[in-house]
C-alpha cells in the first residue's frame, strides 16, 4: 500500500544530502541513473504515487549539466528533482569534514575517529541553512517536507526561522549516541535545539530514542516530556514535537522474487561453482570503519586455526563498495585490509582454496541477488550500525531458506533479527569465531527454522509498513493522509 496526500496540491517533499540519482562522466560524456540503496527503494514510490519532489545534492562537480541531466530523468522517475549544489570548499566542509569527519563516528560511538572543527561546524550549519532556503523556495505551506539524515540535522531549524508556517518531519538513518557520547560535541545544544524545530523526529530503534530523549532531559532545560509506548512527546513552549522509532526496512518481495528470477539463479550457482564445493560465507559492506571489517577477518583466521576442519571447507567471500574516498581514515582502512587478507591468504591458502575472496567494487542488482542466494552463511558485524539493511537483504533473498546469519549485536536490525540469527559482539574475536564454527556445523533442519522465522518478521515489517508507521505518527499528516484502503 502506497500512501497518497488526500488534496492534489499538497506534495510530498523529500529532503536529503544526495539526490537519488548517480551522475557521471565516462569518455567526456556525461550520463544519470537512478540511485540505489534502501532509502530511495523506500520512498521513490511514494514521492511518485504523490508526484512529490527531492531535494538534494546531486553529488558531482559543479562543471555537470545537472539540471538538465536531472529533467532528462524526471519523465522515468515520475516525480521532479531540485538539486542543491555545493562547491568544493563546501563538500570539503561539510559533507567530508562535519559530517562524515564529526557527526558519523561520534554518532557510531568511534570517538577515537571523531575530529571537532569549527570551521567546518560553521560550513555545516551555512549549507544546511541553503537547503532550508531551497526547500522555502520550492514548497507551499500544505506540502510535507520530510528530511533525511545527519548530514541535515539542522535544516528544520533554518527551515522554521524562514517559513514559520510549514511543517517538517525528520528520520535519522544512523544510531543516536548515548549522552555520554553526544556531550562531548562542543555545538551538542545547538543541534539539539535544531532537532526540536521538526514536528516529527524519528530514529531507528527504541536505544536511539532513548539516548535522544536523555540528552533533551539534561541538556535543554523547559522541555516537558511525556514517554508513551509508542511515541514520546516533547513540549516546548506552545510547540510539541513527536519522537518515535521506526526500524526501516526492505521490500521483502522485490528481493524474495528477485532471487527467484532465472539469471540470478544462473549468476549464483556460477558463483559458487567457481570457488568450489565448499560453503560460501558473505560480508557486503561500503568501506567504513563502523562495519567491523578488519575484526571480521581478524576472526575468520582464528577461526581457521581453532578449528581446522574449516580449512579448505569454507571460504570468506568479502565484497567492499568504495566509499568517501576523500576522508582519510577510509584510505587508511582500504590499506589495513589489504594487508589483513594478504597476511591471512598467504597463511592458509591450499592449493584450489583460498580463504578469502575479497573484491573492492560494487555489484550491479544481477550479482547483489547471486551473491545473496549463493553465500551459506553471512557475517554482518559492523561495529556499529543504524539499521544494516544488507543483514535484512541476505535473509529476503535467501529462497530456499537454508542460510544462516552471524549479526553483529551493535546492529540496528538485531533488535528484530536477534531470535533467527546467531547474534555476536564483533570486538569479541574468539566469541565471533565460535559462531563462524556453529553457523558451518550448523543442520540443515535447524538453518530452516531459524531462516524461517528472519523471513517471517522481515517481510512483516517491510519498508511499506515503515513508511505507513512513520507517516501515521505525524500529526499534520494523521488527519490529511490517506492509503489506497482507506484513512491511516
Ligand atoms: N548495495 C549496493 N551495491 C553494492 C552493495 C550494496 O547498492 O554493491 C546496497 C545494499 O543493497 C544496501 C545498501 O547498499 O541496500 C547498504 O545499506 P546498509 O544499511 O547495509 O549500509 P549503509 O551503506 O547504509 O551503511
Ligand atoms: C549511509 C548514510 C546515508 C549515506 C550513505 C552513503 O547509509 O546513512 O546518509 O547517503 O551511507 O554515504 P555517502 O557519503 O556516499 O552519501
Amino acid at each position: 500500500m502506497i500512501q497518497t496526500l488526500h488534496s492534489d496540491n499538497r506534495r510530498l517533499v523529500i529532503v536529503s544530502n544526495r539526490l537519488p540519482v548517480t551522475i557521471q562522466k565516462d569518455d567526456d560524456e556525461w550520463s544519470i541513473r537512478a540511485g540505489a540503496g534502501g532509502l530511495v527503494t523506500a520512498l521513490a514510490p511514494v514521492v511518485q504515487k504523490n508526484k512529490g519532489l527531492w531535494i538534494g545534492w546531486p553529488g558531482c562537480t559543479e562543471d555537470a549539466p545537472v539540471e538538465h541531466l536531472l529533467d532528462s530523468l524526471e519523465q522515468e522517475q515520475g516525480y521532479r528533482m531540485v538539486s542543491v549544489p555545493l562547491s568544493e570548499d563546501e563538500v570539503e566542509q561539510y559533507y567530508r569534514g562535519f559530517s562524515n569527519e564529526t557527526l558519523w563516528p561520534l554518532f557510531h560511538d568511534l570517538l577515537g575517529n571523531t575530529r571537532f572543527s569549527r570551521q567546518t561546524w560553521q560550513v555545516y550549519r551555512s549549507v544546511n541553512a541553503r537547503f532550508a532556503e531551497t526547500i522555502c523556495c520550492e514548497t507551499q505551506e500544505e506540502d510535507f517536507v520530510w528530511i533525511h539524515d545527519y548530514q541535515l540535522l539542522l535544516t528544520g531549524h533554518y527551515l522554521r526561522q524562514k517559513c514559520p508556517k510549514q511543517r517538517a518531519a525528520f528520520f535519522l538513518h544512523i544510531p543516536f549516541p548515548s549522552l555520554d557520547l553526544f556531550r562531548r560535541l562542543p555545538w551538542k545544544q545547538d543541534l539539539l535545539q535544531g532537532l526540536l524545530a521538526y514536528d516529527l523526529v524519528g530514529f531507528q530503534t527504541l536505544r536511539d530514542r532513548r539516548n535522544f530523549v536523555q540528552c533533551v532531559r539534561e541538556l535543554v532545560p523547559g522541555v516537558h516530556i511525556d514517554i508513551r509506548r509508542r511515541v514520546t512527546r516533547l513540549t516546548l513552549g506552545e510547540r510539541t514535537v513527536v519522537v518515535g522509532h521506526f526500524p526501516i526496512s526492505i521490500d521483502f518481495d522485490e528481493f524474495n522474487e528477485g532471487a527467484r528470477a532465472q539469471e540470478v539463479a544462473e549468476a549464483a550457482w556460477y558463483l559458487h561453482e567457481n570457488l568450489g564445493k565448499r560453503q560460501l560465507m558473505l560480508g557486503i559492506d561500503r568501506l567504513d570503519y563502523t562495519k567491523g571489517i578488519p575484526e571480521r577477518f581478524l576472526a575468520f583466521e582464528r577461526a581457521l586455526e581453532k578449528y581446522p576442519d574449516l580449512q579448505r571447507q569454507i571460504s570468506l567471500l568479502q565484497v567492499v563498495v568504495p566509499s568517501r574516498t576523500l576522508v582519510p581514515d577510509y584510505q587508511n582502512l582500504k590499506e589495513v585490509l589489504d594487508g589483513l587478507a594478504g597476511r591471512i591468504n598467504a597463511r592458509f591458502s591450499h592449493q584450489g582454496w583460498v580463504p578469502i575472496h575479497y573484491v573492492f567494487r560494487s555489484l550491479d542488482r544481477v550479482q547483489l541477488l547471486a551473491h545473496y542466494r549463493s553465500c551459506e552463511i553471512a557475517l554482518i558485524s559492523p561495529l556499529r550500525d543504524g539499521m544494516n539493511l544488507v543483514a535484512k537483504e541476505y535473509c529476503a533473498s535467501s529462497v530456499d531458506g537454508n542460510s544462516v546469519l552471524i549479526l553483529s549485536e551493535f546492529a540496528g536490525a538485531a533488535d528484530q533479527l536477534g531470535s533467527g540469527a546467531l547474534l555476536v559482539n564483533p570486538y569479541d574475536i574468539e566469541a565471533t569465531a565460535d559462531a563462524i564454527y556453529r553457523a558451518f556445523t550448523m543442520p540443515l533442519e535447524k538453518r530452516q527454522r531459524r531462516m524461517k522465522l528472519l523471513r517471517h518478521q522481515i517481510r512483516r515489517t517491510d519498508v511499506h509498513r515503515w513508511v505507513e508507521w512513520f507517516m501515521g505518527s505525524w500529526p499534520a499528516l494523521k488527519r490529511s493522509l490517506s492509503t489506497d484502503a482507506g484513512l491511516v
